[in-house]
């Protein structure tokens, strides 16, 4: 049997093991990839400390990572539409395909997915085979790094297309990796000032890089402050939660104009207080939102990519795999904004 380095959850205790493993086969439906780049998520940090939510939702032992382009290298035999040598990513969530919203072609909504790298073998490792309902085919010219990350700037795509940005003032707050591609979607496709919070100024540096009007470190100054040197009279018209952090949430929520927009992305704690009375008086509309439209947020993605999106400045670590550890530190130290690993041997 030929295995193949990978980065596996071993045991129940923080941290990630360098293994080799037995490369996958392509049976079936599925596709076989020869990985080449890999991104860290939040979730591979979640699951590297084992925290609460690792616990109870990854067995043991795993594979991990879902964010990455690679190459088809084989396919098996019911898979017609790849072939080897195809650029591919692929949607983390593997669904079930028949409950009410999969059999309605509402994939998103699935009640039962399952995630590559949290419930099934990921791709923190040189090869993983996916079904072939779950790849996406790049583009050939895709640069490399940007389709490694389509997995994150899916989730930043997905909430910000929520409402129309065009000519609408948009307050993100987090500038994480996801909060801070979504400040370059909203340039893209139009908005007017886009404000964004954090409390790490090396993070809003980077927002600024990729079009925020206004970076604001709320450890020294307020969002009513600014919003008064904007002009923004009324409030912000769409905002973009990405910290799940409940005082950014609540300082959202205060900012907004009447009738103003919310798409929550964000995951706060489960049952954080918010201010009713601005939501209901103010008939604010807040919807959660969960990955990515299957897969019609890969198609805007690579269209708005090939228009000009560019949300490479978010990607400020580039490592060979066996240097995950140092990827993972950067971005608990919260001194990355998105870390890639190289998989070529
Ligand atoms: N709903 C989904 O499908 C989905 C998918 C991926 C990530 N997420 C969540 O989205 C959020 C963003 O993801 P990420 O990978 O960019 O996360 P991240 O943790 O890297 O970024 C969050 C940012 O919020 C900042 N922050 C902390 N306190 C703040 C405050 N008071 N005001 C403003 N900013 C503050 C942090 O400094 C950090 O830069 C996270 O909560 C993550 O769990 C949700
Ligand atoms: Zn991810
Ligand atoms: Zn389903």
């Amino acid at each position: 049997m030929s295995t193949m380095p990978a980065l596996v959850k071993r045991h129940a205790q923080p941290g990630l093991c360098l293994e080799r493993a037995p490369r996958p086969v392509a049976a079936g439906d599925d596709v076989l990839i020869a990985v080449e780049r890999t991104g860290i998520c939040g979730t591979d940090l979640h699951i590297h400390q084992w925290d609460d939510w690792a616990q109870r939702t990854v067995p043991i032992p795993m594979i991990i990572g879902h964010e990455f382009v690679g190459e088809v290298v084989e396919v098996g035999p019911n898979v017609r539409d790849f072939e080897p040598g195809m650029v591919v990513s692929a949607e983390g969530h593997v669904v079930c395909g028949r409950c009410r919203n999969c059999m309605a072609g509402r994939r998103h909504l699935c009640a039962d997915a399952k995630g590559i790298g949290v419930h099934r073998p990921g791709a923190f490792a040189q090869y993983i085979a996916v079904p072939q309902a779950n790849i996406w085919e790049h583009d050939r010219e895709i640069d490399r790094d940007v389709a490694a990350i389509f997995d994150p700037l899916g989730n930043a795509v997905h909430c910000a297309l929520q409402f129309d940005l065009v000519g609408e003032d948009v307050l993100v707050t987090g500038a994480g990796p996801i909060g801070i591609m979504a400040v370059a979607v909203a340039r893209h496709v139009g908005a007017r000032h886009i404000v964004i919070t954090d409390v790490n100024p090396r993070r809003l540096a980077i927002a600024a890089r990729m079009g925020a009007t206004r970076t604001v470190d709320v450890r020294h100054e307020t969002l009513a402050d600014v919003q008064r040197e904007l002009g923004i009279r009324e409030g912000f018209d769409i905002g973009l939660e990405m910290s799940g952090n409940t005082d950014a949430f609540a300082d959202m929520i205060g900012q907004m104009c009447h009738g103003g927009r919310i798409a929550l992305l964000g995951i706060p704690p489960k049952h954080a207080a918010i201010d009713w009375h601005a939501v209901v008086f103010n008939m604010l509309t807040i919807k959660g939102i969960y990955g990515r439209q299957i897969f019609e947020t890969w198609y805007k993605m690579s269209v708005l990519t090939q228009s000009g999106l560019d949300v490479k400045p978010v990607i400020t670590h580039r490592l060979p795999f066996d240097r995950f550890e140092e990827g993972f530190q950067a971005m608990l130290d919260g001194e990355a904004g998105k870390v890639v690993l190289d998989w070529r041997a």
